[in-house]
């Protein structure tokens, strides 16, 4: 059949009526989110490389120039190098877009740990608080626990803090032992990340989405206990937070668990993944919710790999139905009003 393609087209007319409602409805939308974010439009580039040349030498540096209250997408590019600094993105500092050079080429490191006077959400090596983040090709590293069976004990040392609604992470990388990666609080997704640990370590009440990542569980240090790739802390029936890996491989090292109950309701759903032999026969543990395990949504489903033979797992693990599945799987669970195809590509 020929497309025709003249301006008395009703398919054309129709296509044009709809982006009329759209750019109509964006318009409506109240300001700062989407005006800003709707076009996706990045207005200036701030660049940081630590041996000079650059607007910054630090990324934290070019963090503080951005103003309080931005409404518009502003680019912080990061040249190759480890940055040995501690990074935090403030709130009401919204619309960064942070950017490295490959999560193998840009990171961020640092070596806080929790102790008696250190809580562990004061470790991050990188803290985002705001609202509308995006970071791509960037890695955040918490090098405290030696990362690779330094011996002493494990302690909470945390990577990546994650707190604000509406932000999503492309090819980053996570990399701790204990904590890695502290999903908190608000919608965010990830695609195509690498995230590595021994315990915990994707852990909090975050609604995300993980898809095609790559989860491998490191070395931990003085144990030979299993680990838990995830913690999650979805707190009653009406907490919409919820870990969702779609796509993703788990592999590597220590033994782990795909996840113990960090709060009363933790919900977490693999689906489509590639588990390998890491992945330990009972699957998940109860942690302080044993007996309680009916209000806990431990989900696996179409996952393939030896790790996702299901024949020793706990009793208590959930099926859900084809629908129930589908409100999860789909980006519409963290991304209803489009948010998510609102950032820059
Ligand atoms: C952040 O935004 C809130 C609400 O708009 C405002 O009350 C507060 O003063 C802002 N804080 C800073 C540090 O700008
Ligand atoms: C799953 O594990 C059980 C017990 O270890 C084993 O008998 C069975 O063959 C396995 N299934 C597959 C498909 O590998």
């Amino acid at each position: 059949m020929k497309l025709r393609l003249g301006p008395s087209s009703v398919s054309v007319r129709m296509a044009l009526a709809v982006a009329l409602a759209v750019l109509a409805s964006m318009a409506a939308s109240p300001r700062g989110r989407c005006d800003a974010a709707a076009a996706g439009t990045v207005v200036r580039s701030i660049f940081v490389n630590q041996n000079g040349g650059a607007d910054f030498k630090t990324v934290q540096r070019a963090v503080d120039s951005v103003p309080f209250g931005n409404e518009h997408w502003i680019r912080v590019h990061v040249a190759a190098g480890v940055y040995n600094e501690k990074v935090v993105i403030p709130l009401n500092k919204s619309f960064i877009l942070l950017e490295g050079e490959g999560r193998q080429q840009t990171s961020i490191e640092w070596a806080d740990h929790a102790d008696q006077d250190t809580t562990t959400a004061a470790t991050p090596t990188f803290a985002a608080y705001s609202t509308d983040f995006m970071a791509r090709d960037i890695t955040f590293k918490n090098t405290y626990n030696g990362g690779g069976g330094g011996g002493g004990e494990m302690t909470p040392a945390v990577a990546a803090l994650v707190s604000g609604d509406r932000s999503s992470f492309h090819r980053c990388g996570f990399v701790g032992v204990q904590d890695t990666l502290s999903d908190m609080d608000g919608r965010h997704y990830y695609e195509g990340c690498y995230i590595e640990g021994a315990t915990d370590f994707i852990f909090g009440s975050g609604q995300s989405i993980f898809q095609g990542c790559e989860i491998w569980t490191a070395p931990a240090p003085a144990s030979s206990s299993p680990g838990f790739i995830t913690a999650q802390g979805r707190q009653s029936e009406a907490d919409t937070s919820g870990f969702v890996f779609e796509g993703c491989t788990v592999r590597g090292v220590t033994p782990a668990y795909l996840g113990r109950a960090w709060r009363g309701y933790a919900r977490v759903i693999f689906y489509r993944t590639d588990m390998s032999g890491v992945v330990v026969g009972p699957g998940w543990d109860a942690w302080s919710y044993k007996g309680k395990e009916d209000t806990l949504t431990m989900v696996e489903s179409g996952c393939t790999g030896q790790g996702s033979n299901r024949t020793g797992r706990v009793p208590w693990t959930k099926e859900l139905s084809g629908a129930e599945l589908a409100k999860f799987v789909d980006l519409s669970y963290i991304s209803a009003d489009g948010w998510l195809d609102a950032q820059p590509r």
